[in-house]
């Protein structure tokens, strides 16, 4: 199984986020030999990519990856600029999805995405969170299906806040990995 390990926040330092695709990641591979790559678009910006060319290494490696865990801190009600570009450099036409007279097609099915999402404050609703539907919408037109996106909400209030949205996400995290794990065991004995 192949892990991408995609990292947003400009943080480098006591990120919320990182710790989360970092448990999330450890977890998942469960100390096996699971292949992981790790991205860190801070370091590395996605290459700007011209969609028409139909040809980006970045959407090869997702392609490559069964499983995708993104940090995605909300940045300004989105996400930050550089996950965006990778976004963009993934969604290549007759690739990654087409369009047909029936509507948008994902060609990248049987993949499962797990977005770890921290907010400062609380954000719900159309209007205002343009993070978690927006990523769900995304990877849909993709053709992905398996989207879970663990939350860390309101931990720029206070301590007590910060310190509770993370236990929260650590226990989300922790049903995740089950599934995740029961799933791959009955691939396996399948
Ligand atoms: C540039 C910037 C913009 C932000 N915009 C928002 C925002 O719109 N809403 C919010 O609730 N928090 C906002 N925050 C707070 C972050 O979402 C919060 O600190 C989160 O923990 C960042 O993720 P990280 O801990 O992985 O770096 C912003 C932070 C930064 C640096």
């Amino acid at each position: 199984m192949t892990i991408l390990h995609i990292d947003s926040s400009i943080q480098a330092e006591g990120s919320i986020s990182r710790a989360l695709t970092a448990t999330l990641v450890a977890a998942i591979a469960d100390g096996s030999d699971e292949h992981v790559i790790h991205r860190d678009l801070t370091s590395e910006a996605p290459a700007s990519v011209n969609p028409r060319a139909g040809d980006s290494a970045a959407a090869d490696e997702f392609l490559a990856a069964d499983v995708i865990v993104i940090g995605a801190p909300m940045y300004n009600l989105s996400v930050p600029s550089r996950l965006k570009a990778w976004l963009d450099s993934i969604a290549i036409p007759r690739k990654t999805f087409r369009y047909t007279d029936k509507g948008p097609e994902g060609l990248s099915g049987g993949r499962k995405v797990v977005v770890a999402y921290a907010s400062g404050g609380f954000h719900h609703g159309p209007e205002e969170d343009f993070v978690d539907p927006y990523l769900r919408s995304f990877f849909r037109l993709l053709g992905i299906k398996d989207i879970d996106v663990v939350r860390a909400e309101g931990v720029n209030i206070s301590g007590e806040h910060r310190a509770r949205a993370i236990e929260a996400a650590n226990v989300e995290i922790a049903g995740i990995v089950a599934r995740i794990r029961e799933e791959r065991r009955q691939t396996v004995d399948a």
